[in-house]
């Protein structure tokens, strides 16, 4: 992250323990092989989920111990879906199922266009009550913000509202942070840590090159 860069209210970075810092010294290195690369990924996606989870609405849940005493405690409030923008946030859905059974998880598939080089929508299949859920919407990396904009537009005119959407990423870059806040400043980002920018390419920096592509095995483009 730059040094003069503060992040936005909005976003919510992991907070930087040894372990975290450890795990993502692992994926971002070059050398780290495919196993290593899906298996520290999945445990950083299983923090990442868990702080997501953290930030829904809780309601007071007082329930009898088997001792007769009562504990006072919270419930979720609201049900929750995951959506993840295909391919690399399909590699976010486990964590976020290993975390809530049965979870329900919609998808949408985001491409370039040829002709205008914009982000554009290809398919999408979400829960049909999705308007009524939270909704975290799953992307490993935020670079420039097209695709999430994207994605976000299509969850907006499905009925969910953007505060009742979290964005759950690996890595973002302040770019895309700025662009997505500016298009949706009402909707939460969960970071693992934040880059210091993009290069010509639109890769994040230092980042972790194509994530899909290590994660899948698939060769870079
Ligand atoms: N997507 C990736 O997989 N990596 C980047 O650095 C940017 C977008």
């Amino acid at each position: 992250m730059p040094s003069d860069y503060v992040p936005p209210p909005q976003v919510v970075v992991l907070p930087t323990t040894n372990e975290l810092k450890a795990l993502l010294a692992i994926i971002r290195c070059r050398e780290t092989n495919r196993g290593d690369f899906i298996f520290y990924s999945d445990r950083i996606i299983r923090l990442l989920v868990e702080e997501a989870l953290n930030h829904l609405p809780f309601v007071p849940k007082i329930v009898k111990t088997p001792t007769g005493s009562d504990y006072h405690g919270l419930a979720f409030k609201q049900k929750i879906c995951g959506v993840s923008i295909m391919r690399a946030g399909e590699a976010m859905e486990q964590g976020l199922r290993d975390c809530c059974r049965s979870v329900r998880i919609g998808k949408i598939l985001i491409q370039r266009d040829e002709e205008t080089a914009l982000p554009k929508l290809f398919y999408s299949k979400l829960p049909p009550d999705i308007s009524e859920r939270y909704c975290l919407l799953l992307d490993p990396m935020l670079a420039t913000g097209g695709s999430a904009i994207k994605a976000i537009e299509v969850l907006l005119e499905t009925g969910v509202p953007q505060e009742r959407i979290i964005f759950v990423n690996l890595l973002c870059a302040p770019e895309g942070i700025a662009k997505v806040l500016a298009a949706y400043p009402k909707l939460k980002i969960v970071t693992a840590e934040i880059d210091d920018g993009l290069d010509e390419h639109k890769y994040i920096i230092p980042g972790l090159g194509d994530f899909g592509c290590r994660y899948f095995g698939t060769d870079a483009p």
